[in-house]
């Protein structure tokens, strides 16, 4: 990161950390015992002189202080504060009293004093049993204001989106359904033991919905990378991708739930692979690499046995067999006489190449970016993919899928959030900020922009210069997205 440019003075993470947690605990031991005590109590006055202490201490250090809640963060600056068992009394009760009172952030001026403390705390004790959060915060700026605190000012959390934050929990639901299912076929398989196809046809049905209905939210959702059961959250992924690449070649409903049958169970033969050789992390040698090819035919192998009632599933047999056949037909298995791949069997290999190569995996710890495999799988004629379908993938998740670590002109750095809703400048996404032009680190959910907008002479205010690794600026993607 950066130095910071300015001439503000800026203590070192590790100091915030530590006088962020003697904070926290200051105001909290304040609060109790101004609950317990009248105002002129001798431990009151000492927790007030104890609060004044520290928050002076660390204004020392950073001319201006802010408390911001993100999520179920407290972000002291730009530090987060760990969450930890000797001050999970402190840290959760704090959360609790800002969230009664709709506050996002607190901030310190260097002029905060001991009076202003008090009258602030005195009225968070006071006001926290009348009415909703809403008029608590009106309230409390009001009587903040009358008794004339200027050091300590409060900001109202920025609302929440109810109807997106619903739907951003209903794909999280599919999601989950559909990687319970696929883990009852793989285990079903392995154990011999019958699945309900009926059961597999209704998590396909959901994805389906989400995907017609949501599709930003349950795409967004195959960013998740750090899970550790890959098979089955690759599968979904795949079928949440075939789903919506099929809604983009405008396939009607029914279609679609054939289709993403056949996206989840494209894998199912991995079942009869041994788990030692599927998790393997080292390479395979040349025995255990034929026993993972094998996996397609064995895999339309089980699906001829798994029937619904009385109806073979002869497209999901078809895409398990052809899944890792490339258009000019090398790959495996090896086929002898020419042949036409099916749609459905091609829509799979496109979904199935972009996740695979973007998931981590026990082989793979540093999974390549997002944008370098679509580059790779639209032109390298050898990699055997569809073209118009990887166009059609392109277009689908942008350049910069959701959740690439992006570096701007502006040396900010961003997380990309959505495409581009004009759905034209695939280029230009919309990106939080979580790091600022000064290197310092922008408490989550950060401010969201569009690399579209620009200036009054027609310039981009802001563009991608390159892709980037998260973890090299201590950023947490997940974070940006609660
Ligand atoms: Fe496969
Ligand atoms: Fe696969």
């Amino acid at each position: 990161m950066s130095a910071p440019t300015d001439s503000t003075p800026r203590a070192p993470e590790g100091q915030l950390r530590h006088g962020g947690r003697a904070l926290l605990l200051a105001i909290y031991t304040a609060l109790r015992s101004l609950k317990l005590y009248p105002v002129e109590n001798a431990t009151v006055q000492k927790a007030l002189d104890d609060l004044e202490t520290s928050a002076r201490a660390l204004l020392a250090v950073e001319s201006d202080l802010e408390l911001r809640l993100a999520g179920d963060f407290i972000f002291v600056n730009a530090t987060r504060l760990r969450l930890e068992l000797d001050n999970y009394a402190s840290f959760s009760h704090i959360l609790a009293v800002l969230r009664a009172f709709d506050i996002g952030a607190l901030r310190i001026h260097s002029t905060a004093n001991r009076r202003e403390w008090q009258i602030l705390l005195s009225l968070l004790l006071s006001l926290s049993e009348r009415g909703q959060p809403d008029e608590r915060f009106d309230e409390l700026f009001a009587r903040l204001d009358a008794g004339q605190v200027k050091g300590l000012e409060i900001e109202h959390a920025t609302q929440h989106d109810p109807d997106a934050e619903q739907a951003k929990e209903a794909a999280k639901r599919v999601y989950a359904q559909g990687v319970a299912v696929t883990k009852d076929v793989i285990t079903g398989v392995r154990l011999g033991r019958a699945t309900s196809v009926k059961k597999v046809k209704r998590a396909v049905q959901l994805i389906v919905d989400q995907v017609l209905n949501n599709e930003t939210s349950v795409v967004g959702l195959t960013t998740i990378r750090d899970y550790d059961e890959y098979t089955f959250t690759h599968s979904v992924n795949v079928c949440i991708f075939s789903v919506a690449l099929g809604k983009k070649l405008g396939f009607p409903r029914i279609q679609l739930y054939d289709l993403g049958m056949t996206a989840l169970l494209h894998d199912v033969g991995k079942a009869r692979v041994p788990v030692t050789i599927l998790n393997k992390t080292t390479g395979l040698d040349e025995q255990e690499w034929r026993i993972m090819q094998a996996h397609p035919w064995l895999g339309a192998v089980t699906l001829f046995g798994m029937r619904a009632h009385d109806e073979t599933p002869y497209r999901a047999i078809l895409v398990a067999h052809e899944h890792h056949m490339k258009t000019d037909l090398s790959g495996y298995p090896k086929t002898i006489r020419p042949r036409q791949l099916g749609i459905f069997s091609r829509i799979v290999a496109v979904a199935d190449g972009f996740d695979a190569a973007t998931t981590r995996r026990s082989y793979q710890t540093v999974p390549i970016e997002p944008d370098q495999v679509l580059r790779e799988m639209w032109e390298n004629p050898k990699r055997g993919y569809d073209r118009v379908l990887v166009k059609a993938l392109i277009n689908l998740i942008g350049v910069y899928p959701v959740g690439t670590c992006v570096i701007l002109d502006t040396f900010e750095i961003g997380i990309v959030a959505a495409p581009n809703p004009d759905g034209q400048q695939l280029n230009r996404p919309l990106v939080r900020i979580a790091v600022n032009t000064d290197g310092a680190m922008v408490p989550p959910p950060g401010e969201q922009v569009s690399l579209t907008e620009q200036d009054e002479t027609g310039s981009f205010l802001r563009s991608i210069v390159k892709v980037t690794t998260p973890s090299r600026y201590g950023l947490t993607v997940g974070d940006y997205f609660v």
